[in-house]
């Protein structure tokens, strides 16, 4: 992984970020705007936080790789802004934000009980559900801020699953294809259960929209996969350029 990469990719995308025309009114009836700012309050608290938890572990389990620490500060500055633009949302359709919601009390006790690489797992499968759901909610309504706010989440969150993706690949690199496959396992079950969460909370506004059950699992599946997809890529280009290096150490 290039943390150094990474890192510049952070500093450069917190500038010059288009702002939604907040201004706009919303084409949206009242039962809409109302399911929308409870459901968009759950996703605004969960991107609000400082990151300390996992920066510090960061820092314990690697503790050379500084530029990836800062890298890992400048995603949840990211992270901050999402909660700033999904709060705006959330007044725009009426609502309050939130300071307690079950979903986020679980996701935050689990995280920090199994350790840094798991945490950043569950970060990873938030993302891929996260991703569906903006998604969705783009396709599905019709208010011009939303879809401004959405385009603007979703590019950050593109680039989110590949920065994880690129660690674990290194990662899995150094695992055996047993190993690897078992670890493939239990993400793919703890991606299940998270959008399982997911749409337990969320299902009705979704519904709402006119999105179904199976169009948001087609969605974040398609996600999930695609990032296993990355992941292999990455871990195989790390293991052929180990192998370089193993050939010419040998020669
Ligand atoms: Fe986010
Ligand atoms: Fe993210």
């Amino acid at each position: 992984m290039n943390s150094l990469d990474w890192l510049h990719y952070y500093q450069q995308n917190k500038t010059n970020r288009p702002e939604p025309k907040w201004g706009l009114p919303s084409p949206l009836d009242a039962k809409m705007q109302r399911a929308l700012s409870r459901s968009l309050s759950h996703f605004q608290l969960g991107e609000t936080g400082e990151g300390k938890f996992l920066i510090a572990q960061a820092r314990a389990q690697l503790p050379d790789d500084t530029a990836y620490h800062q890298a890992l500060e400048l995603f949840v500055v990211e992270e901050g802004e999402h909660a700033r633009l999904l709060q705006r949302l959330v007044h725009r359709f009426g609502g309050r934000t939130i300071r307690h919601h079950w979903t986020h009390t679980l996701f935050r006790f689990v995280r920090r009980a199994l350790g840094f690489k798991f945490e950043i797992q569950l970060l990873v499968t938030a993302e891929l559900v996260g991703t569906a759901y903006y998604r969705l909610l783009q396709t599905r309504t019709r208010d011009p801020v939303l879809d401004e706010a959405c385009t603007l989440i979703l590019k950050d969150e593109a680039q989110h699953v590949d920065f994880h993706a690129d660690w674990f690949g290194d990662f899995q690199s150094r695992l055996l294809p047993l190993e690897r496959e078992i670890w493939s396992a239990q993400f793919q079950l703890l991606f299940t259960a998270a959008a399982i969460v997911a749409w337990i909370d969320h299902g009705y506004c979704l519904k709402i929209t006119g999105a179904n059950r199976a169009e948001f699992f087609r969605e974040a599946r398609r996600e999930c996969i695609r990032f296993l997809k990355q992941l292999s890529q990455r871990a195989a280009r790390e293991l052929n350029s180990l192998m370089a290096e193993i050939t010419s150490a040998d020669c």
